[in-house]
């Protein structure tokens, strides 16, 4: 036998196949094989309000409990999906349905895609949420609301010390608009309380979604 047979793994056609569904896989078959549902956790809020923080924590959170989940943060994606878009409206517009369209692929293969950008806009927020609706999958609006000045006193990035320079344009809360939510699904208000505290509601709200009441993990109960 050549040595690259030798190293190679065997699949082997009646072991693990003989549990897979006769029919088409569908939402409710993914459900049954990760023991919940995909979903979509919205976070938006200015630069250095915490969604990134926060998004991080609840995919550590997740993890623990036995939930997959995967993290949409704006700052990676536009080094990738959305290289060479800048912060005008426009392509903060096609940006964020990138972003959107990303998470909802991923939270319909049965992930929890938590997604981390400022999405300064309500009329592209709405549209997340309608075509997660149309499309069945679970969507919360979290609106991480920190204050501009408590985020500016932050500075994680030092990019707000940039902006009072004049060193950056278009700079979301200073010369480029932040359309807060209406009625976000939760609201954190991450100046007043600690990353342990916000983390705390933020969890419970998702597994509220990804194992709603009365299914039972891994009982391919969260078909409801
Ligand atoms: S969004 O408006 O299109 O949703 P996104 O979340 O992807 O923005 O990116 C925001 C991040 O880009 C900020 O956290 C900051 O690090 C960086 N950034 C660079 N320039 C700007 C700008 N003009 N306005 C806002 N954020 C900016």
């Amino acid at each position: 036998m050549p040595d690259s047979e030798k190293s190679s793994p065997r699949v082997h056609a009646s072991s693990s196949v003989s549990s897979a569904p006769a029919g088409p896989i569908t939402p409710a078959t993914r459900a049954k094989l990760l023991g919940h549902r995909g979903a979509v956790i919205w976070l938006t809020g200015l630069s250095g309000s915490g969604k990134s923080t926060l998004a991080a924590a609840l995919e550590t959170e997740l993890f623990r409990v036995g939930v997959l989940p995967v993290v949409v943060d704006g700052d990676v994606l536009r080094t990738g999906l959305s290289q060479g878009l800048g912060f005008s409206d426009a392509d903060r517009k096609e940006n964020i349905r990138r972003a959107a369209e990303a998470a909802l692929l991923l939270a319909e293969t049965g992930a929890v895609a938590i997604t981390a950008l400022i999405s300064p806009f309500r009329d592209d927020r709405h549209h997340i949420a309608k075509r997660c609706r149309a499309r069945g999958v679970p969507f919360a609006e979290v609106f991480i609301n920190a204050p501009l000045a408590a985020c500016e006193h932050r500075d994680p990035k030092g990019l707000y010390k940039k902006v009072r320079a004049g060193l950056i344009p278009s700079f979301t809360g200073i010369d480029s608009p932040y359309e807060a939510p209406l009625a976000p699904t939760l609201e954190l208000h991450t100046d007043r309380e600690s990353v342990a505290q916000s983390l705390a509601k933020l969890t419970a709200l998702t597994l509220s979604l990804a194992r709603p009441a009365g299914t039972a993990r891994g009982a391919g109960g969260a078909e409801s």
